[in-house]
């Protein structure tokens, strides 16, 4: 008798995204001629740089002859692109990290649900609340998460995550294995300062805890009091694995291409108390399990990385961080209480009162088209917020906030 993986009993419901793209969809068949906007996943609409299409074209090119062809890459990616990623993401930082420290893959969504194999199920989670569902949902899978009782999972260790703690959760009232942090923040918006991140880098060490530190949303940081990488904290490289991507960098969100970076520092113990370093198992999983991304693909991730690479994707970035003002002051304008939106592509905001946030979800669907995330779906503490994205057109964006206007809360 084949058994399945009984832990995929424990999950709720399905994946948020698809959840909310459902509902979306069952609206549009029933409203065939609703204008619907989109501000709901986190999902780029600009196009890719055109330096980062020339270099596509060209290793397309380059595929098409017998003495450019290439076959299987390396399984952690090309030199090339760990090379750039080294010289322009850490060196400028004062971050020493080796080129076999990086990992090419083809998402931070991958890397953060595949990387949870490497650890014992027995290891106790803590997770922000709200938080990106990914982190949840892949220990679940793994078997960590216990039964879902209430509006918990009883082996998970929630940090509030609110405006009551100005978005800085509070350690775990107890040693944990392992701990994600996400900054800046999907779903809040909102950064974490250096101060406490130094102060968590500290706990981590004090507790051999291993922080997982998912910082996909960097180039959107303007604030100067907080991190581009964990790296840039002392002591992190014993305790962190950084995750990165150019999906929300450079709009490579169905390009595909990422990369996870694990110190060589940074060990766990075996059950007879030995000291394992993550670095060579992680090497050890991806060359089991992943063939690299296409040459293609990391070819269009190192131009981003050129002078013009550089310049043509930060004018993408400063065109959603300006939808991101726009909506962050139009709500604002009509009285509702937003946060984020200033470091993050993301924008959280209060619901009206006397609302849930999935009330406010159909609310904005039905009366005004909009689709956005309610913050439920991030984890109990979401309740009671609303999450908008900056990644929509312009002239989305604008659309809206006037639409919004129009509502009477
Ligand atoms: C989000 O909307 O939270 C993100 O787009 C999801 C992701 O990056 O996987």
């Amino acid at each position: 008798m084949t058994l399945i993986n009984e832990n995929y009993a424990n999950l709720q419901s399905s994946y948020l995204f698809a959840n909310i793209a459902r509902k979306v969809a069952e609206f549009q068949k029933s409203h065939p001629d609703a204008d619907i906007i989109r501000l709901g996943i986190g999902d780029v609409t600009r196009p890719l740089a055109p330096a980062v299409i020339e270099a596509m074209h060209k290793a397309v090119d380059e595929m098409g002859h017998e003495e450019t062809f290439r076959g299987y890459g390396p399984e952690q990616g090309y030199e090339f692109l760990r090379q750039a990623v080294v010289d322009h993401d850490y060196k400028p930082l004062g971050i020493n990290i080796d080129i076999d420290e990086v990992f090419i893959s083809d998402g931070a969504k991958s890397d953060v649900g595949n990387i949870q194999e490497l650890f014992s199920a027995d290891n106790i989670i803590a997770i922000t609340d709200p938080v990106y569902p990914v982190y949840l949902d892949s220990n679940v899978m793994g078997g960590r998460s216990g039964k879902f009782k209430g509006d918990r999972f009883e082996n998970i260790v929630y940090l509030p995550t609110n405006a009551e703690n100005n978005f800085s959760p509070e350690f775990p009232d107890r040693r944990v294995d392992i701990v994600y942090l996400c900054c800046p923040n999907n779903p809040t918006g909102t950064v974490l300062s250096r101060k406490r991140l130094k102060e968590w880098v500290d706990w981590c060490k004090a507790n051999e805890t291993v922080l997982m530190f998912d910082s996909a949303y960097e180039a959107f940081i303007s604030s100067e009091d907080t991190v581009h990488s964990i790296y840039e904290i002392e002591g992190a490289r014993e305790v962190a694995i950084e995750f990165r991507s150019f999906s929300k960098t450079a709009g490579f969100t169905g390009t595909r291409c990422a990369y996870t970076a694990v110190p060589k520092e940074l060990t766990v113990n075996t059950a007879d108390g030995q000291k394992q370093a993550l670095n060579p198992m992680w090497n050890r999983r991806q060359c089991t399990k992943f063939n690299g991304v296409p040459y293609i693909i990391q070819r269009a991730a190192e131009a981003v990385y050129s002078e013009d690479g550089h310049r043509q994707t930060r004018e993408a970035i400063a065109y959603y961080k300006e939808n991101a003002r726009i909506i962050r002051e139009g709500l604002t304008a009509i009285g509702l209480t937003v946060f984020g939106g200033v470091d993050a592509p993301y924008i959280w905001l209060k619901v009206p009162a006397g609302m849930t946030s999935w009330d406010f979800f159909d609310l904005l669907l039905e009366k005004v088209n909009i689709v956005s995330t309610p913050g439920a779906g991030f984890g109990p503490c979401g309740e009671g917020y609303l999450r908008l994205t900056s990644f929509g057109s312009r002239e989305n964006t604008l659309r809206a906030i006037e639409r919004i206007k129009t509502l009477k809360f």
